[in-house]
């Protein structure tokens, strides 16, 4: 098997490069590697790899920024998905691809399935609605995977801050009115490896009424208030931790140049019961990752 992976130096890539490689070669490609802004090179890249699968986790992930280095976030998050998938569709691979919660407005009050219309409210979440609109108007083999609160136990994820300010703060304030479904990124690695090695086994090609767009996160929710005060609770050395107080806030106590969805948990049952795979619910996938602190 061999697959062509974009982003692997970012946190779900790195994992990727992890989960992938017991299915095959792994051509791991980062930033230095091929600039996703040249958009016109990236075809002939990837005819000279020729892979069975192409896997993008390469995305302009700055949500702030994204509303000063707009055409940045566009070309990457929108422009570049769609020519991937074209290529993959010319030489018939299999294109994954993974986009946000972010697409939504975060108003529905209850987990939104793939079936909800997005209406994205900041210009990330816009960049990654329109890469979603370009793959899909491509067609081929594709799978879009929108996944929710990302984090690995390393830079600059939320998981490392909240450890970082336990150990400067006495007293912590975190926001109560931003919900998702927090979700580590081995998971989403290993679900990935999960459907290529299927697919791959079954050599029948990928079926065509499988292509489409899954919700992928930790199963349930939590607000960043919850999910902060589990994070310390699970810190494997609580003796570092300078906190007493863990209070809740609301979001204008922390103004930022993009607005953030109020409720963006992600309901994944189509991904489930589509591929029979069930997912961990976040709390325990949290606690396995601050026990292997990675
Ligand atoms: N993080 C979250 O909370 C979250 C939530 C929902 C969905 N997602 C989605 O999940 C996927 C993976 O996210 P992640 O958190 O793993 O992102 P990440 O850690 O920011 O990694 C993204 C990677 O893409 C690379 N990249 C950015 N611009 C590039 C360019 N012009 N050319 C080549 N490579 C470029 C980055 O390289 P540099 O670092 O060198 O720029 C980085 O290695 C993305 O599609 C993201 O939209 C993330």
């Amino acid at each position: 098997m061999r697959i062509l992976l974009f982003g692997c130096d970012g946190q779900l890539g790195g994992e990727l490069q992890s989960s992938l490689a017991s299915l095959g070669e792994v051509i791991a490609v980062n930033k230095e590697d091929l600039d996703l802004t040249k958009v016109d090179i990236i075809p002939t890249f990837i005819d000279k790899v020729h892979p069975e699968f192409i896997v993008n986790a390469a995305a302009y992930t700055n949500v702030d920024q994204a509303e000063i280095e707009l055409d940045v976030a566009y070309t990457v998050n929108a422009i570049t998905p769609g020519v991937m998938a074209e290529s993959a569709r010319r030489s018939g691979s299999l294109f994954i691809h993974y986009s946000t919660d972010y697409v939504f407005d975060g108003q529905k009050g209850k987990p939104y399935t793939e079936g909800d219309s997005p209406n994205p409210i900041n210009a990330y979440g816009h960049s990654k609605l329109a890469g979603e609109q370009a793959v899909q108007a491509v067609g081929g083999s594709f799978l879009i995977l929108r996944t929710s609160c990302l984090y690995g136990l390393m830079g600059s994820s939320f998981p490392c801050k909240v450890l970082a300010w336990a150990r400067e703060q006495k007293v912590m304030r975190i926001v109560e009115d931003q919900v998702g479904s927090p979700t580590w990124c081995r998971v989403l690695a290993e679900c990935t490896a999960a459907l290529l090695s299927r697919e791959y086994r079954s050599r029948s090609g990928w079926p065509a009424e499988r292509s489409g767009l899954y919700h992928v996160a930790g199963k349930g929710s939590a607000s960043r208030f919850e999910w902060a005060k589990r994070i310390l609770e699970l810190d494997p050395h609580p003796e570092e931790q300078l906190v007493e107080e863990i209070q809740p806030a609301r979001t204008e106590e922390f103004p930022t140049p993009a607005k953030r969805p109020e409720n963006s948990a992600l309901d994944c049952s189509r991904f489930e019961d589509t591929f029979d795979l069930l997912l961990p619910d976040w709390d325990s996938s949290l606690a396995i990752a601050m026990a292997e602190g990675s």
